[in-house]
């Protein structure tokens, strides 16, 4: 059979931030199959590159007095030398803000508008007349004008859930200079999305998703479809469009297209032809690797603007779950919020990948690291399993025999089971079932160990030293460490390497996993992986909680300033009063428990002490602190509450009340905890 020619990519991360583990998480998810690819004959190139485009990355360049090139230059570097550190294999890592993305971004979006797919129109956005600058949703803040909670963004209340538009905010501010944003007409181009429905039904049902994908899409292309804005006013980091001067690609428009552009660069440094892989009949494969939360930009945009501009589809696009620590979102404050260098600093990164494949599968459900699972898994499986058995078998044949292994095995049946196992092994890797992969690996490894367990090789060792008896059970001992090494490769490729110098072997390719390693002289045994210290993560932890809390400190020193006006921070004077009108007390979260359908809130019932008949009094309060709390981390925790808040009527329920927080909102938020002592019902003044 003839190799396939296969072209995958992981999403381009954005270039204005660190890699974090759980951009890791794509980038081992992706490595792994790609690695297995290789192994198995198959020519697979494996491209990324940084997203260097957009606001963000703009004013991020300017609030440290650099130019957005410098920016994306240093983080560029940062970024391959943290994918390096975790031994991801690309072919080759670009960025969008180059000469060859340019070119794609133009030619593709040339053919988009003499297609008829571009619609040009005028529409009202706000404007942020200090900066001078079209506000996006996520830089406008102001109260919500539903359950009125102040510090909401453009587009939705994170408190009640409603969504809406910015310009029904109460109060809006720009997050950029604090002025009051005023409403401003411009011309905007729009991809006509619609016009792509019937190819997108059949495309997203045609097996390149995943279903719950496709199902999740089918909502969206039976109404919601809509025209999606492509242009950006000046001042905008990105491509001028062409024939519109004053006027920007979009960033997720060129985004995508970064693919293509990393491969050609590629293509300008090696054999490969671009045409090949990208042209509309191309009988290559091509996948994408990319996380839950930018599903239409790869299902929907991509495709349709692949058609039209007259390119190959993706084979396939493979989405993931999301990364939790500890079974809640990454919090900086928690020092969750893990990037890899400082993993790096502390951890194998060997550790990591085993850990994430033994837990992924090919859905889309979120994948909690968990550091107790973390060390058990790495320990036992890895150090105490594999590695436990070269250990216990190399010593004896480099002593006894001058490290010659026998001419046959003791046990055949033990070596030809785990060969059996190579196709099953290999189709659950190739469908990204790697939870399922390593089970099996780990089974087989199980009956390496029963194995040496049975045969003893050490009281062989003292009645029969130098016996053909003894050396042919290590050899089988080492026959089946060979193996287990070769099916684990894709994911621990560093041991596996170190491995293969102490068999003495060339690169293991998965068709090796059908011999037998008999009458060779391996090398001296060398340490292939230690034991993980539970003392480093916490170590890790700490260091991660320490750099936040100092960037977290300056960044709020500096945060009126920025504003650039001489307002007060606080909301205008009250008298004791008005403040005396808030009945704040102590509450116990008696309960916790995750509300239905809702993405921010957590149901939690408050016990308040009680009543003069010695009743309990307890309120039901929805609160939108789901991302940044667990039930579990809320039950049995005292916090303070509004208690003479009226009712509120939400879409899960009557809200008796509010909790108090502090914080920016989203996953940076903390509840306020009395001292001990305090008890539940008593009133705060
Ligand atoms: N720049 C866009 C992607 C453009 S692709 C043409 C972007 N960048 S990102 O840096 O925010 O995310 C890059 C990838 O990392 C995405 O696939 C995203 O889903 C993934 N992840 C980011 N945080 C993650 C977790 N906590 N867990 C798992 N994957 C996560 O989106
Ligand atoms: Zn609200």
């Amino acid at each position: 059979m003839n190799p396939r020619k296969i072209l995958v990519t992981a999403a381009l991360p954005y270039a204005n931030g660190d890699i974090h583990l759980g951009h890791m998480l794509e980038a081992v998810q992706t490595d792994i199959w790609v690695r297995l690819q290789r192994m198995r004959g198959n020519d697979c190139v494996f491209v990324c590159a940084d997203d260097a485009h957009g606001t963000a990355i703009m004013l991020s360049a300017e609030s440290r007095g650099i130019t957005p090139e410098q920016l994306i230059d240093e983080v560029n570097a940062a970024h391959q030398r943290d994918f390096a550190g975790f031994n991801i294999s690309f072919d080759h890592f670009h960025s969008t803000h180059s000469p060859e993305n340019q070119a794609f971004s133009e030619s593709i979006y040339t053919a988009l508008e003499a297609n008829g797919h571009i619609e040009k129109r005028s529409i009202k956005q706000l404007f942020d007349p200090e900066k001078q600058l079209f506000l996006a949703d996520r830089y406008i803040k102001g109260v919500c004008p539903k359950c009125k909670a102040p510090d909401q963004y453009g587009d939705n209340c994170e408190s009640c859930g409603s969504t809406y538009s910015p310009s029904e905010l109460i109060d809006p501010r720009s997050t950029i200079s604090g002025a009051v944003p005023v409403e401003r007409e411009s011309e905007h181009f729009f991809f006509d999305l619609p016009q792509f429905r019937d190819m997108l039904r059949a495309w997203t049902r045609s097996g390149a998703l995943q279903d719950a994908v496709a199902n999740k899409l089918a909502e969206w292309l039976d109404d919601e479809l809509q025209q999606w804005d492509i242009s950006r006013d000046a001042p905008y980091f990105g491509f001028e469009i062409p024939g519109a001067p004053g006027k920007f690609f979009y960033v997720w428009l060129d985004a995508p297209i970064g693919y293509m552009a990393s491969f050609k660069h590629l293509c300008d440094n090696s054999d490969y032809d671009f045409d090949t892989y990208w042209k509309a009949d191309s009988d290559t494969e091509l996948y994408h690797f990319i996380g839950k939360d930018i599903v239409n930009f790869h299902t929907l945009f991509w495709p349709a603007m692949l058609t039209s501009a007259g390119y190959r589809l993706p084979t396939a696009v493979f989405v993931h779950g999301f990364l939790t620590v500890d079974g809640t979102k990454m919090s900086k404050s928690r020092g969750t919020f893990i990037n890899a260098s400082t993993y790096l600093e502390y951890l194998n990164p060997e550790y990591l990948r085993y850990y994430l494949a033994a837990k992924l599968s090919s859905g889309v459900d979120d994948l909690d690291l968990n550091f107790e699972d973390f060390v058990a898994r790495v320990n036992s499986d890895l150090v105490g399993k594999v590695v436990n058995i070269a250990s216990r078998c190399a010593g004896f044949i480099n002593k006894g025999f001058d490290g010659m292994l026998a001419d046959q095995l003791n046990d055949e049946a033990l070596i030809a089971s785990m060969q059996a196992a190579s196709e099953e092994i290999a189709e659950h890797f190739e469908n990204r079932d790697y939870s399922k992969a390593i089970r099996l690996i780990m089974a087989l490894a199980d009956n390496a160990n029963q194995y040496i367990n049975d045969q003893q090789p050490w009281v062989v060792a003292k009645a029969e030293p130098g016996s053909e008896k003894l050396q042919q059970i290590c050899s089988t001992g080492l026959n089946a460490f060979r193996l287990l090494i070769c099916y684990l490769k894709p994911v621990i490729p560093v041991m596996a390497e170190k491995a293969e110098r102490f068999l003495s072997i060339p690169a293991l390719t998965w068709q090796d996993s059908q011999t037998t390693l008999l009458n060779h002289k391996i090398a001296a045994f060398e340490p292939l992986l230690t034991r993980v210290e539970a003392d480093n993560i916490t170590a890790m932890v700490e260091s991660t909680r320490a750099a936040y809390a100092e960037t977290a400190t300056v960044s709020e020193a500096v945060a009126p300033t920025l504003s650039g006006e001489v307002d007060s921070p606080f909301e205008p004077e009250i008298q004791f009063d008005d403040f005396a009108k808030i009945d704040l007390r102590i509450a116990l979260i008696a309960d916790a428990e995750h509300v239905e359908g809702a993405d921010k809130l957590l149901q939690l019932t408050l016990d308040l002490g009680l009543d003069a008949s010695g009743q309990p009094i307890r309120r039901n309060v929805f609160s939108g602190i789901k991302s940044a709390y667990s039930p579990e981390q809320l039950r049995g925790m005292l916090t303070v509450m509004v208690a003479n808040l009226a009712p509120r009527k939400m879409k899960f329920g009557m809200s008796e009340g509010m909790v108090l927080a502090a914080g920016p909102g989203k996953d940076e938020l903390w509840l306020l905890e009395p001292h001990a002592g305090a008890q539940p019902g008593m009133r705060v003044t």
